[in-house]
């Protein structure tokens, strides 16, 4: 089984680890679209911490990651869960329902996120030290 899940990635945290460590459990092989750093301006509103290069580099380092590549818009996910040839698709519950539309090519899955964390609340806490 092949499983596919999106995301920026920024200031990789144990919500991050959690969901790609879930994701994995599911099968064989786990590829992770990362979101360019452009596409992710347009998602949320900021410039991530960690450029596209370093977020990638980080994500193909762990051991339950078998391969990421770009991701540059939501319009080309279908493009991407046919490029991998994706059996399932997973992302966390802040997108429930979101992603239900690909169920005619993949099994769609959204996981509960982690409480408590987040790249956001990392930077505001941070920035209040
Ligand atoms: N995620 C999770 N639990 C968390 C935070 C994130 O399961 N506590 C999941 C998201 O649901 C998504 C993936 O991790 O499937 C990547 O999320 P991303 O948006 O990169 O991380 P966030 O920490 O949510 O970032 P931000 O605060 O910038 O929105």
């Amino acid at each position: 089984m092949i499983i596919i899940t999106f995301g920026t990635f920024d200031l990789l945290h144990i919500g991050h680890i959690k969901i790609l460590e879930r994701a994995k459990s599911l099968g064989d092989k786990l590829i992770v679209g990362v979101s360019t750093d452009k596409f992710s301006i347009e998602k949320k509103n900021r410039k991530p911490v960690y450029s596209e290069n370093e977020r990638k580099k980080i994500l193909e380092s762990l051991k339950f990651v078998d391969e990421v590549f770009f991701e540059e818009s939501f319009d080309k996910k279908r493009e991407y869960i046919k490029k991998y040839k994706a059996d399932i698709f997973v992302m966390g519950n802040d997108w429930n329902g979101k992603f239900d539309e690909f169920n005619d090519i993949c099994k769609v899955k959204y996981f509960d996120r982690t409480p408590s964390i987040s790249t956001t609340q990392l930077i505001e806490k941070i920035s209040q030290v």
